[in-house]
Order: C-alpha cells, then structure tokens, then sequence
C-alpha cells in the first residue's frame, strides 16, 4: 500500500516536472520579461517560474485572498531563495490591473474553467500582452462526465444559450478555446492534449 502510495506520488510529481519544462519551452521566446501566472492559487507554477530565473518579474495573481496568503506562506518555506522578483496581486482576470500592451507572457493553470466569463477574460489577457507577448493556459477539456447532456455534438448549440451546464465550471472542447483566443485576436494557436488535460499556447500578434 506504501508503495503505491509513494508510486503515485513519485508519478505525480514527474508529471508536475514534465510540465513545467513544457511551459518554460513554450515562454522561451519571451525569457527575461515580466511574466504574470494569473489565477496562480497557492502558487506552485509562480514560485517555479520565480525561482527558474528566467523572467525579470513574476506576478503571482489571484482573485481569492486565502490562496494569495496560501502562495505567501509557501513562498516563506521555500527552502531556495527566489532568484527574481516574485510580487503578490489580488485581482479580478476580468480586470486586470496593468496597461495595456505591458506584460510578455501569461500563465493561467488550470484555471479557465473556474472563470466567470473566459471569453472576456480572454480578451482582458490580450489586452495586457504586449505585441509578440505569449499567454499558455491548461485546463481540462469537456467530457460526457463533466458536461452532460450538451457535450452531445447536436445539443452543444443549445450550451451558448444555457450558459454553463454546472453553476461553477465552463468545460470546452478544443475548437471553442482556439476560436475563443482566435476572437480575442490572439494567433499561432499551439496545443497537446492528454485525455482531457490541454496546454494550448497563443500570441498577441
Ligand atoms: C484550480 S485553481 C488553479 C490554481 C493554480 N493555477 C494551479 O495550477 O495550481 C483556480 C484558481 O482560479 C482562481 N479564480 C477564480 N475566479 C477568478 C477570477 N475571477 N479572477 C482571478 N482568479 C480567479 C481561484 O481563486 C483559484 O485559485
């Protein structure tokens, strides 16, 4: 039981690395800038952008003071010091408190789903992102289970007009994120898919 239990883990935290390289590949074009992980939770992605070194500033943002003093206290057992300038932001994604055209890159972990409204917020995000800027997003896609009745091709019309299936989750399928980030006018529509998981990646033209 131990050993599963620890197998588990082990796998867990491989995939946490897998994936946190596959981010850094994905922002390498805008290494050096200010990188805001928004939606950040108790931080796990900003405190490992902050401490690769690779960005002149990290924002961790949140709308939910319990996670931004979560991602403190983390940040405070961090047994390496941050190698860069690691700030704490509260704030709504549907607006976001830079100028527009001042942020190279944007991180959103699993975190669309939870959005209020992702096309707005997905438009904010182009807004703040500089020309050439990157914004790479995980989320899970919609499935029958997480979905129900209007994940059935021939109902999903009927999902623009109901809104939301579950009072909570927006759950997407792949085509309704590309013309999501395609509307907001973001280009070079990048993704990989894991079951449900997908990491996609955009940029502001
Ligand atoms: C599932 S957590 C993701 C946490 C983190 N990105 C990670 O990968 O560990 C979703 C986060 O979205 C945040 N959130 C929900 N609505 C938000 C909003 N309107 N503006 C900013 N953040 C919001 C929640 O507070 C929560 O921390």
């Amino acid at each position: 039981m131990i050993t599963t239990l620890s197998c588990l883990h082990n796998s867990h935290v491989f995939m946490r690395i897998i994936l946190m390289y596959r981010l850094l590949y994905q922002f390498q074009s805008v290494a050096g800038g200010i990188l805001v992980d928004v939606s950040c939770g108790s931080g796990l992605f900003s405190r490992k952008f902050a401490s690769s070194g690779a960005y002149s500033s990290v924002i961790a943002l949140d709308f939910s003071e319990n996670m931004l003093r979560q991602c403190y206290d983390y940040i405070k057992q961090e047994e390496t010091p941050m190698n860069t300038n690691l700030a704490l932001v509260r704030a709504d994604i549907l607006r976001l408190p830079f100028a527009s055209c001042s942020i190279d890159a944007i991180h959103a972990g699993a975190a669309i789903h939870c959005w209020p409204s992702p096309s707005n917020a997905i438009a904010e995000i182009s807004r703040v992102l500089k020309p050439g800027g990157v914004f790479v997003a995980t989320t899970f896609l919609s499935t029958p289970t997480n979905s129900g009745l209007f994940s059935i091709d021939a109902l999903k019309p009927l999902r623009q007009i109901v809104g939301p299936v579950n009072s909570s989750y927006n759950f997407f399928i792949e085509g309704e994120l590309e013309d999501l980030c395609r509307s907001c006018g973001l280009v070079n529509y990048s993704s990989k898919v894991q079951r449900s998981f997908i990491m996609f990646s955009r940029q502001k033209p």
